[in-house]
Formats: C-alpha cells, sequence, structure tokens
C-alpha cells in the first residue's frame, strides 16, 4: 500500500480531558485514510528520531482529526501545537477492515482513538452502532460530545464511579452473565442472552486478555495492538506480536494490524508482556 507524506496544516487544537483533538489540514492522507489506520507524526522541534503512531481518529474532506494523550516528550509537543503551525505526517498506515453489522465496540480510555472513525463511519451511515466505553475516571472518558452527537449508543463505565457505572468495562459486556444470573437462570430454565457476534476492542492489554478469556468461543474479537512501532511495514519487526501458529511466529502489528484477530494471538506468549 502507498504511502503519503504530507505537511498538515494545524486547523485547531482543542482540550478534551487531558487529551488534546489536533484537526488538520492534510487532504491527501484524510483522503486515503479508512478506520483503524494510523499515521507516523514526526515530534515537532527535537531531536526524536522515530515518528509516533497516532491512530486516525477521524477522517471527513480534507481535515484529518488525531485525539492524543501526553504520556511522554514526544506526545506532549505534539499536545502543544497551536493553529497556524504544521505537522509532518506519514501514512495511512495499516490494513483495513469492514466491520461486521452486529460489531460491539469496547474502548478503554484513550483506546477511542483508535474505534472512533469507524464508529463515526458507522453512525453517519445510518447503521445503530454500540460502544462500551471504559476509564480509570471521567475526565478520561473521552469523545463524550462527539459520541453523543453522532448518536452512538454508549454505555459508559468508570473504576472509580465518577460517570455511568462503576467498575471495568469487561465487567459490563452485554451477554456475559454473572454468577448471580446463571443461577438464576438455571432455577428458571431460561436461556440466558447471547454474547455479541463481534467484539472490536481497543484499549490496554489487560482489557484484551480479559475479552478473550470472558467471551465465548462463537465470538470473533478483534483488538487494536498499539505495539512500540519504528519502520509502520513489517520491516524492523518491533510491533512483533506473539501469534499462535507456526510455533514461535509473530505478527507485525503494524502491517497487518493493527486491528488483529485474538484467535490469532499467543496470548500465554504475550501475557509475560501485560
Ligand atoms: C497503532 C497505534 C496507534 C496509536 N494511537 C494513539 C492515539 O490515537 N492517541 C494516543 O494518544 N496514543 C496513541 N498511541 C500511543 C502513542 O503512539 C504513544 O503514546 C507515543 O508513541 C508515546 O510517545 P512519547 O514520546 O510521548 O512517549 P515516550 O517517551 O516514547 O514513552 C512514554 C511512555 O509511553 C509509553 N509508550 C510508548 N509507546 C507506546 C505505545 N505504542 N503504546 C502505549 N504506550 C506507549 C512508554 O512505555 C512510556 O511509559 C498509538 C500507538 C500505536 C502503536
Ligand atoms: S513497526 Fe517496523 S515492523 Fe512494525
Amino acid at each position: 500500500m502507498a504511502h503519503t507524506r504530507e505537511i498538515a496544516a494545524v486547523v485547531a487544537n482543542e482540550a478534551d480531558g487531558d487529551a488534546r483533538l489536533l484537526r488538520l489540514s492534510a487532504p491527501r492522507i484524510a483522503a486515503a485514510a479508512r478506520p483503524f489506520q494510523f499515521v507516523l507524526v514526526k515530534v515537532p522541534g527535537g531531536d526524536f528520531i522515530l515518528r509516533r503512531p497516532l491512530s486516525v481518529f477521524d477522517a471527513r474532506g480534507d481535515e484529518l482529526a488525531l485525539l492524543v494523550r501526553p504520556v511522554g516528550d514526544g506526545t506532549a509537543r505534539i499536545c502543544c501545537l497551536v493553529p497556524g503551525e504544521n505537522l509532518d505526517l506519514t501514512g495511512p498506515f495499516g490494513q483495513r477492515f469492514d466491520v461486521p453489522a452486529d460489531a460491539l465496540f469496547v474502548a478503554g480510555g484513550i483506546g477511542v482513538a483508535g474505534v472512533f472513525f469507524a464508529l463515526a463511519e458507522g453512525a453517519r451511515s445510518g447503521r445503530k452502532v454500540a460502544l462500551l466505553y471504559g476509564a480509570r475516571v471521567a475526565a478520561q472518558l473521552y469523545a463524550r460530545a462527539r459520541l453523543a452527537e453522532l448518536g452512538v449508543e454508549a454505555i459508559f463505565v468508570t473504576e472509580d464511579g465518577s460517570s455511568g457505572h462503576k467498575g471495568l468495562a469487561t465487567e459490563y459486556l452485554p451477554g456475559v452473565p454473572s454468577v448471580k444470573d446463571k443461577l438464576i437462570s438455571a432455577v428458571l430454565e431460561e436461556e440466558l442472552p447471547a454474547y455479541p457476534k463481534t467484539v472490536i476492542a481497543c484499549g490496554p492489554r489487560p482489557m484484551y486478555v480479559v475479552l478473550h478469556k470472558i467471551l465465548s468461543e462463537d465470538a470473533r474479537l478483534y483488538v487494536l495492538m498499539e505495539e512500540r512501532m519504528a519502520c509502520g511495514v513489517g520491516a524492523c519487526r518491533s510491533c512483533a506480536v506473539a501469534a499462535r501458529e507456526p510455533e514461535g511466529s509473530y505478527i507485525a502489528a503494524c502491517e497487518e494490524g493493527p486491528l488483529v484477530d485474538a484467535s490469532l494471538v499467543d496470548w500465554n506468549r504475550l501475557e509475560g508482556k501485560v
């Protein structure tokens, strides 16, 4: 797949909790970008050798949006850009993926950046789209107003109960029964609601491990693997994800993903990396 280098002008930089939503004028990459793909961003004004991978949060017309949480020097500098400044991008990278109509999206914290474009495309085309969205605290539930504007059916969960349900998102997966539900349904001889058939998740690694464990075997789970990346094209192996088969093999998250079928991942080998 061809990648474009584009010098994008910053159109707006808006606060969203402790993250920033950057709206950029990047006509060529915006036209090519599809949900789940990412760009490699040159950190402005410094000695950063590696570009930083950031999901395409949204792309419409000439505009590309990135939702960035400052976790280190690179993302902090990107978050400080002001309208009129430029950002050097290459992309889009990663595979395209057709979202099945019955998919349930699950996001954790800044992971919403990886699934928002797919949610937005679904909602804009008139489809019903559902999101189970968890975070540590309410301020880390990003893009809430945008999700509401699109009419996304969202269930919010926070670990401290500051917004929505209290606990972990994985505890509120529709169709995954609690022990109590199981007992009651056994007593009443009632069928429990079906598990979702397709789950698409973006968030922290422990969330993927839990989803992989609790979903039934006939559900398909796809996870967005946010590994450390360098080349973006499958050459350097820095983003290698342990694969189940053949033994000892790896998936290049940048080239074959970043959205990866969880059944192809060797979770036992990966859990050591959680
Ligand atoms: C495909 C992909 C899409 C991504 N999309 C987004 C996005 O839309 N928004 C966003 O805010 N972030 C996203 N990330 C994570 C982002 O790339 C990293 O946070 C960033 O590269 C860190 O750079 P830094 O210089 O700020 O931090 P560094 O100084 O390099 O590291 C600071 C801290 O961040 C951790 N870190 C570094 N790289 C990653 C990584 N890839 N994933 C998780 N933690 C990391 C380090 O372990 C360290 O604790 C994405 C990553 C990938 C691979
Ligand atoms: S980032 Fe180089 S192989 Fe994936």
